[in-house]
């Protein structure tokens, strides 16, 4: 259990796509501590129970579904399964996404493809599968970007088209259904230690070391860190906040991603 314990999302239920391991996972847990129920979707059935398992024991209330993003029928049947076991869904964070280094000249138009599939048409089909469920004065919306959306990263292009377009998405639904009530922010982290992206772009000591050169406060972020904005802009603390980046990266995007190319390139 964290220092941040609190009932901020008491009585609110979240559901969370990527929710079974990385920042999704870590999200997971602090809304769990906060007070939330959970649905969490993934596309493993091990990593899902693994995850609902570990809520569970530490008193939290989860269940799991699994599913892949890109099918937008079985989203819809998720949101059913979730709304029939809580009776209401109040929060939604997109954070399924898909990610390998490699040069534009060195991924097929399917390989493009599929991170564009899962992070931005991913994110299009589960708010657009929630709409009905999250249909009310309170409910919000995040949606995990990176700072590939204003920066071009080498080796990310597929990344960077991707999330650029989560980002004005998120930022038309906001507009769109504020009406409804419905909030709609976007996090954009920068490297976050212990997690699958990391470990693709990052594999080695030396790629690590490079990455937090590029890093003002002179650390990767936790997952934590990533936690604690999602709790507040998925809270009534933020109520006033829609269609808002916010950018949690120690800075990284202050000094740009140009210089990260070298980095994969010595791991080659
Ligand atoms: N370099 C170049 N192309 C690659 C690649 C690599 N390292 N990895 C996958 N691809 C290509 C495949 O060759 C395939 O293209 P092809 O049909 O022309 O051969 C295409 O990407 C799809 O690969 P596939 O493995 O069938 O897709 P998938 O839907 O099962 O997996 C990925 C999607 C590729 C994004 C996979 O890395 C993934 O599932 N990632 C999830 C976890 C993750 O990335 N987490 C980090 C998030 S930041």
């Amino acid at each position: 259990m964290s220092v941040f314990v609190n009932n901020l999302l008491e009585s609110k239920t979240a559901f969370l796509t990527g929710g079974t391991s990385g920042i999704g996972f870590g999200i997971a847990q602090r809304f769990a501590e906060s007070g939330a129920k959970l649905m969490l979707l993934g596309r493993n059935p091990e990593k899902l129970e693994a995850a609902v398992e570990t809520i569970r024991s530490k008193g939290g209330v989860a269940h799991g579904y699994a599913a892949d993003v890109r099918d937008y029928a079985a989203l819809e049947a998720a949101f059913a399964k979730a709304a029939e076991i809580y009776g209401q869904i109040d929060i939604l964070v997109c954070g399924a996404a898909g990610n390998f280094p490699a040069p534009v000249l060195g991924m097929s138009a399917n390989g493009f493809k599929a991170v564009v599939d899962i992070d931005l048409l991913g994110t299009y089909n589960t708010c657009r599968a929630a709409y009905p469920h999250l249909r009310k004065p309170g409910a919000s919306i995040l949606s995990i970007s990176a700072n590939h959306a204003s920066q071009p990263y080498p080796y990310q292009a597929h990344v960077c088209a991707a999330k650029a377009g989560v980002d004005l998405l998120t930022k038309t639904i906001a507009l769109e259904w504020a009406r409804d009530g419905i909030r709609a922010n976007i996090i954009t982290p920068g490297p976050i230690d212990d997690t699958e992206g990391m470990r693709r772009l990052a594999p080695t000591t030396e790629a690590r070391a490079a990455v937090v050169t590029g890093v003002p406060l002179g650390r990767m972020g936790t997952k934590d860190d990533i936690a604690n904005l999602a709790l507040f802009l998925c809270s009534e603390a933020a109520s006033f906040i829609t269609g808002a980046v916010y950018v949690c990266d120690g800075g990284q995007a202050l000094v740009g991603l140009r210089s990260l190319g070298a980095v994969w390139e010595r791991t080659q």
